[in-house]
């Protein structure tokens, strides 16, 4: 058996799916993502969200400003979907390059996303223009029927909505987001493996770790709730199996959403897990655990760009096997710690791994 590497040198990777928030927030996240990512996709669920290219441009103008002075980092902007966004709009902001993408919230799937689509009829005009333009559709796909059970609104969701909107809209370029069951993973694949190009997944580290146990270990574990939420086991390895497979319609996507301790340590708990600070070396520790680490290259740094049409990055970033102790919390940066809208202590977001050892550290990157 060939001798487990001591470092691994990687094209810098890229986020495709990340909620930086806003404020101080943003101030306290940003650095972990900026640090090891050279790109990522931004989610547009702020409150209220990102509907206009005016509000994008604002809101890349807040990211840039926040960003420590020595990283380089770029943000991707994307639009949120409501029922009556003008599709010149859209198409304006995407010829612009301002708009990346354009996510489709169901309305109240999830965290802020009550000015979602409250029906796929409703946004057909903006769908015809995405797909003339080839702007892609990011999608948060769940059905939010009250009588669905939540775990299986995933599954219910491709039936229902997702196989009849690419068959309405045949060219339109799709990934569908933090994917959390077999069902997506073989969907996913199928469609891959007979030729169709426009449509891929990204996976999270925190659903390639955990199934749903993680919610109830020793009681009500809100740290793991986040949404689609985590399933069961057999899931989590269909998962593993796609991200680690080298096929190009996976690729990465942290998902990391970061809340205050309070809107986690509550009797309704917020969805979303912060795993921005040890991202590449959660995925590394699903791949070299499945034997794929020379996959890993792939899914974090090719297939994301390959798909949505950008460069790869230039320059590396390199793992090294040293273990690390994951602290429990975020210590933000001063900057997040002064203002009128500072982060107290007792609101410091709880990490992804807390208190657990990984064994990869990423290195800086080099330019
Ligand atoms: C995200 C959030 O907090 O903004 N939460 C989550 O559990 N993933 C929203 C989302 O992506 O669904
Ligand atoms: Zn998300």
């Amino acid at each position: 058996m060939a001798e487990a590497p001591s470092s691994l040198v990687l094209r810098r990777p890229d986020d495709w799916h990340v909620h930086l928030r806003d404020g101080a927030m943003l101030r306290a996240v940003l650095p972990a993502t900026a640090r090891t990512f050279a790109r990522a996709i931004v989610m547009p669920n702020l409150r209220p969200p990102v509907t206009s290219v005016d509000a994008a441009l604002a809101y890349r103008s807040r990211i840039l400003e926040a960003l420590p002075e020595d990283i380089d980092f770029e943000p991707l902007m994307t639009a949120y979907l409501t029922d009556d966004l003008d599709p010149d709009e859209l198409a304006r902001g995407f010829a612009m390059g301002v708009f990346r993408a354009a996510k489709l919230y169901p309305a109240n799937a999830t965290t802020n996303s009550a000015a979602g689509v409250s029906d796929l009829s409703r946004i057909s005009a903006v769908l015809r223009r995405m797909e003339a333009v080839d702007m892609p559709l990011l999608i948060h796909g769940e059905v939010t029927d009250p009588d669905v059970d939540v775990f299986d609104r995933e599954a219910i969701f491709i039936e229902r909505h997702l196989k009849p909107l690419r068959q309405r809209h045949p060219r339109l370029r799709i990934v569908l987001e933090h994917i959390t069951t077999e069902e997506s993973a073989t969907y996913i694949t199928e469609a891959h493996l007979s030729g169709d190009e426009r449509i891929a997944a990204t996976i999270t580290p925190h659903h390639l770790h955990l199934n749903r146990n993680a919610m109830f270990i020793g009681g009500l574990r809100s740290d793991f709730y986040c949404l689609p939420v985590v399933k069961r086991e057999c899931h989590r390895r269909a998962l593993v199996a796609a991200a680690t497979s080298g096929l190009p319609c996976f690729f990465l996507g942290t998902d990391s959403a970061p809340h205050p301790r309070s809107g986690k340590e509550s009797s309704c708990g917020c969805a979303g897990i912060f795993n921005a600070l040890h991202a590449m070396e959660s995925y590394a520790a699903v791949f070299e655990q499945a034997g794929a680490l020379d996959h890993l290259e792939g899914f974090a740094s090719e297939h994301g760009p390959r798909f949505y049409g950008m460069p790869l990055n230039a320059d590396t970033i390199t793992l090294v096997r040293r273990d690390q102790s994951v602290p429990n919390r975020l210590i933000p940066p001063e900057s997040a710690r002064v203002g009128d809208d500072a982060i107290p202590d007792s609101e410091w977001p709880l990490l992804f791994h807390a208190g657990e050892t990984l064994s990869w550290s990423v290195e800086p990157t080099v330019r």
